[in-house]
């Protein structure tokens, strides 16, 4: 309301500040006269000042079409001051013209319409004129100004300009879109001089970010001469000083100055040098107005300074930059106040009830959404259980915590900025990288959702000591693991020694509705399915990690150690064991051998798994191998890299050297993954004792006959798209071949063999793995 009785106010002014204008001392007019016109084109034509500093015509804009514009025609950039149409280019071939009753009329030649630019018909026009000081100017006989660009800014304004009550300017869309944008300044009728953010894409004003308070006295916004610019009263005494020029500093003789509402609502007055032998030749400010406009800005409704679910960050030296959080990403990346979105699906409160490990809460400090209306509070709480509880709602996307206070909001947040004063610890809610129902068809979906609810369960029948003693190998290594995770994301500084949980037996057998689904079982475990109600929080971020090759091995989630129920739970993967999908493809392989390099070399203590077989790798959603099992794993001390042991792991997976009482070293683990690699390739298992030919019978046979023979072919068993790339089947079976060398010593290491796998390294002809 009150912004539209300034707009009749304006009106008023606008005619009073016409006489003013004709008392001005007289300037050097470069007469265009009526009729004259101008065409859009490339080759710009335009009207210059006396001298030629300014310019008035038609600016190309990108590919977009045509502005008709004024604009600082000796620099390079030729930035613009003011423009006509930025709300509607025009085509080329569109013209500007100054008619003979003395309007100035843009003729669109794609539509055909007229647009008037300045209408002063029958106030006896005689000509217009682009003075020097980027006035453009409508005249009489006596040169006294009928209609002024400075009297109708759009985004600037100039040295001798003055801004009225009721003036206003907007800011432009973008850095090269001149359509009115999201921010606007105005002298109000009442005197005050308002930053406006606006209710986009409408022009009328939301919510103010900045002002100088001087109502019922500002009567003028002044750029004088020498650069300065103010609010004044009526009687002409400074108000309110915006910036202050040191004249003798920088002067408009050697600089060209403007101040421009810029496109981030940030008003900022700019100065560029005239002579060439100054170094840096570009605009520069200090200046901001207001200083921080991620924290100035504060709309009930709209995103803030930076669009919805962004955050603004102020660079004294830039002003403000938008960015996302974690796990967002720009809404349009050539458009960065237009705010950011999820890079993933949001939690359905189907997942939420299930409170699986698809989510986790992703810490920022110093972040703040203030503004967010919280649609949940809580008194007094601990973090972990206001943690649980925003993982726990699908309504909630970041929850805020500190001193015992819990705050939850959703999407779309308004107002982000980073503020370092603040205490509040910021917990975005992330869906895992690689876990299901990711952005796939809405077929799957279904599917996914049965997943998500399921955990494994490994249920240990017998409960001897040795079993114990794994049970404590395995935590070490998932310790290990949990470890360096810790230390490599840093995300979690205070991270509860490990992410193990503690199950009571009644819990896993409600989990598991009294071990009734049975998924099969190995020398001395049972596995059964189960639904986990609740899971401890606070998971490392998997995305981040995506170097480390933890994320071969399958994830322990928790055990179960009371009297004789000895029980490991373990997260389930989907898409089933690799026994269940055997056909090979190279990154499968890739995936087992990182997992087994990562065991045998990066851990601090070297692990032998023993019972490498496609039982025990398991795939994730995304195919992604896991090992699984570690139920007969081997710790060696740090100095150790051999072992004797009992015989372990499962027949026709096992290293020749088992049955010949040798000393236990990686090298067995890498024998069984030789087979097990022969068998993803030809896509068959080990031993077939219904093999049609005799010598098909043991795989291993086999295939080093094929690869010696040159009939590889014979392997693939008419796999037509394993055929088209024999190269590769080859380089995997010459792989698989050293692997399985009856001598440990001639078998190559587990990072030899992903630096074979990946075709990194040449592969020499292998042995017959039956001969040493
Ligand atoms: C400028 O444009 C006109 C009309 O399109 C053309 O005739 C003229 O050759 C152009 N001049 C240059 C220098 O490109
Ligand atoms: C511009 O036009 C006005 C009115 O037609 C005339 O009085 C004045 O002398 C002209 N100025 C120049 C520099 O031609
Ligand atoms: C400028 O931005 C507005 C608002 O998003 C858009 O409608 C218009 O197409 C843009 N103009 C150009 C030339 O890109
Ligand atoms: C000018 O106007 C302002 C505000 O209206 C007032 O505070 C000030 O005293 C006036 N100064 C003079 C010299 O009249
Ligand atoms: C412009 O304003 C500044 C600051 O108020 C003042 O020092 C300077 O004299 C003014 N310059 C002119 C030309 O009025
Ligand atoms: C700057 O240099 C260019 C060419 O080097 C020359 O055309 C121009 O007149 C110079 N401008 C000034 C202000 O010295
Ligand atoms: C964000 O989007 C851009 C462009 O779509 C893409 O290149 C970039 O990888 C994305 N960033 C993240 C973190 O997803
Ligand atoms: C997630 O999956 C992609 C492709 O499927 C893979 O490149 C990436 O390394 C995986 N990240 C993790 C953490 O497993």
């Amino acid at each position: 309301m009150a912004f539209a009785l300034s707009y009749s106010l304006c009106f008023l002014l606008i005619l009073l500040q016409l006489l003013s204008f004709s008392t001005m001392a007289p300037q050097t007019y470069k007469n265009i006269s009526l009729g004259s016109s101008l065409i859009a084109q490339e080759n710009n034509s335009f009207w210059a000042s006396p001298s030629g500093e300014f310019s008035f015509g038609f600016q190309n804009i990108g590919n977009d079409g045509f502005l008709l514009a004024i604009w600082f025609n000796k620099i390079p950039e030729r930035t613009i001051v003011w423009s006509a149409n930025g709300n509607s280019l025009v085509q080329r071939g569109s013209t500007v013209e100054l008619t003979s009753d003395g309007q100035l009329l843009l003729i669109d030649i794609a539509t055909g319409k007229e647009i008037s630019v300045a209408s002063s018909a029958g106030t006896g026009v005689t000509h217009a004129a682009m003075l020097d000081s980027g006035n453009f100017v409508l005249a009489n006989q006596n040169s006294i100004s009928l209609w002024e660009s400075f009297n109708r800014p759009t985004d600037t304004i100039l040295p001798t300009q003055t801004l009225g009550q009721g003036s206003i300017l907007y800011a432009p869309y973008a850095k090269t879109n001149y359509s009115k944008g999201r921010f606007l300044l105005t002298l109000q009728s009442d005197g005050n001089f308002v930053f406006y953010t606006t209710y986009f894409p409408l022009d009328s004003p939301n919510v103010h970010y900045w002002y100088t308070e001087t109502e019922g006295s500002g009567f003028e916004v002044i750029f004088n001469q020498s650069g300065s610019i103010y609010v004044t009263a009526q009687n002409g005494s400074i108000l309110y000083v915006l910036s202050s020029n040191d004249v003798n500093a920088v002067s408009t003789q050697d600089y060209y100055q403007r101040a421009t509402l810029d496109y981030d609502g940030v008003f900022r007055p700019y100065i560029y040098p005239k002579s060439n032998s100054s170094i840096e030749r570009a605009w520069s400010t200090l200046v901001f107005t207001p200083p921080n406009i991620c924290t100035s800005v504060l709309e009930i409704t709209g995103g803030g300074a930076c669009g919805f679910n962004s955050l603004c960050r102020n660079d004294d030296l830039e002003g403000p930059t938008c960015q996302c959080p974690y796990g967002y990403n720009f809404t349009d990346p050539n458009d960065l106040l237009k705010g950011c979105k999820q890079e993933f699906v949001s939690q359905s409160c189907e997942e939420a009830s299930q409170k699986t490990d698809l989510f986790y809460l992703h810490e920022m400090r110093s972040t703040d959404w203030a503004t967010s209306a919280n649609y949940e509070y809580f008194q007094p709480v601990t973090e972990d259980w206001c943690r649980q509880s925003c993982l726990g709602d699908c309504f909630c996307d970041i929850a805020f915590y500190s001193d015992q206070i819990c705050w939850k909001k959703s999407i779309p947040l308004s107002n982000g900025r980073i503020d370092r004063s603040s205490d509040w610890k910021a917990l975005v809610k992330i869906r895992n990288q690689n876990s299901s129902s990711r952005i796939t068809g809405a077929d799957s979906g279904k599917k996914d959702n049965s997943a998500l609810i399921l955990q494994g369960l490994v249920f240990l029948i017998s409960s001897s000591l040795f079993l114990f003693l794994c049970l404590i190998a395995t935590c070490l290594l998932v310790y290990r693991i949990y470890h360096r995770i810790a230390k490599v994301s840093k995300l979690y500084p205070t991270i509860e020694g490990v992410n193990l949980r503690c199950f009571t037996y009644m819990e896993l057998k409600e989990a598991t509705d009294g071990f009734k689904n049975e998924l099969g079982h190995g020398a001395f475990a049972t596995v059964f399915k189960g639904v986990l109600r609740m899971i401890r929080s606070s998971k490392p971020k998997r995305a981040q990690l995506a170097e480390q090759n933890y994320r071969n091995l399958i994830q322990l989630l928790g055990f179960c150690n009371e009297g004789q129920h000895r029980i490991l739970v373990y997260e389930l993967m989907s898409n089933g064991t690799l026994a269940s999908f055997l056909f090979g493809e190279k990154q499968i392989a890739l995936g087992i051998a990182r997992g087994l390099l990562y065991l045998h070399e990066d851990c601090s203590s070297q692990i032998i798994h023993c019972d490498i077989k496609p039982e025990n790798v398991l795939l994730d959603d995304t195919f992604t191998a896991r090992i699984a099992d570690f139920g007969l794993a081997k710790l060696l001390g740090t100095d150790q890299t051999r072992t004797i042991t009992a015989i372990r792991g499962t027949k026709g997976y096992v290293a020749p050297e088992w049955f010949k009482a040798l000393p236990i070293t990686v090298k067995v683990d890498v024998y069984s993954y030789g087979i097990l690699l022969l068998e993803i390739i030809c896509c068959r298992k080990n031993f077939e004792v219904e093999a049609t030919d005799e010598n098909e019978m043991i795989l291993a046979d086999w295939a080093y006959d094929c690869y010696n023979q040159r009939k590889l072919h014979l392997l693939l068993d008419g796999d037509d798209e394993a055929m088209d790339d024999i190269r590769k089947v080859e380089k995997c079976v010459m792989t698989a071949l050293w692997c399985i060398q009856q001598d440990p010593s001639l078998r190559p290491t587990m990072k030899d063999v992903t630096q074979m796998l990946e075709g990194t390294v040449e592969i020499s002809i292998p042995p017959n793995p039956s001969f040493s």
